[in-house]
């Protein structure tokens, strides 16, 4: 039953990456960033602030699989609170136990699963079978998340949103409970220089030498 680990920071591609590589190969799919999301766009909802750490720590311990999908999970707003409260030791810890039994019994009679975040090789899935580190240069990825805001309808300044990228890559890497870093057995791919395709030819030969050692 294969896990595949996809870590990797802001707009890095590893949620495209993940998502094709999932259906390519038949995986069970978990964007873990999801998670921190619903929990943020909830205490959003109400009002609240993510840096509330009780607040929070009582909203990931209650989260249904629905607030995985409510409607601003994708903002920036909530992107942002997903960063906080995810440096929330509580919290992570109220999510571990989903996100390793996803992994562990993958839904929908799948044979594996891929879960992409920024401490799945580390800590939610050690001994994932193949682990992947994806990177690029903060620019590229303000440039990708940008072209994507716009592309939305949504307004972006680019400027705006390369200072946001890597004030939550601060966070995300600096953070005590574990931090957004390689671990040591992960694949490092920078996808700078590649398009989506390109990135993804790439993963994918990877896992079939990896897979069939
Ligand atoms: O991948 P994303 O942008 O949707 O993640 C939102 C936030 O959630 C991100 O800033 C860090 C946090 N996160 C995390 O700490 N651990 C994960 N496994 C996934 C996301």
């Amino acid at each position: 039953m294969p896990v595949i680990a996809i870590d990797g920071p802001v707009a890095s591609g590893k949620g495209t990456l993940a998502r094709r590589l999932a259906e390519a190969l038949n995986l069970a799919y978990l964007d873990t960033g999801s998670l921190y999301r619903a929990v943020a766009s909830c205490i959003l909802e109400r009002g609240s602030d993510p840096d509330d750490s009780i607040l929070a720590a009582k909203v990931a311990d209650t989260l249904t699989a629905e607030d995985l999908d409510r409607d601003d999970i994708r903002d920036e707003i909530v992107g942002q609170g997903a960063s906080i409260v995810a440096a929330n030791q509580e919290v992570r810890k109220a999510l571990l136990e989903f996100q390793r039994n996803f992994a562990k019994t993958p839904p929908d009679g799948h044979l594996g699963a891929i879960l992409d975040g920024r401490d799945i090789g580390t800590v939610v899935c050690p001994d994932a079978e193949i682990k992947l580190f994806i990177s690029a240069t903060p620019e590229v990825r303000a440039l990708r998340r940008h072209k994507e805001l716009l592309e939305r309808g949504e307004e972006s300044i680019y400027a705006r949103v390369l200072e946001d990228l890597r004030e939550r890559d601060q966070r995300d890497r600096n953070r005590d409970t574990a931090p957004l870093r390689a671990a040591e057995d992960a694949v490092i791919l920078d996808t700078s220089d590649m398009d989506a395709d390109k990135a993804f030819k790439v993963a994918r030969q990877l896992i079939k030498e990896r897979l069939s050692l």
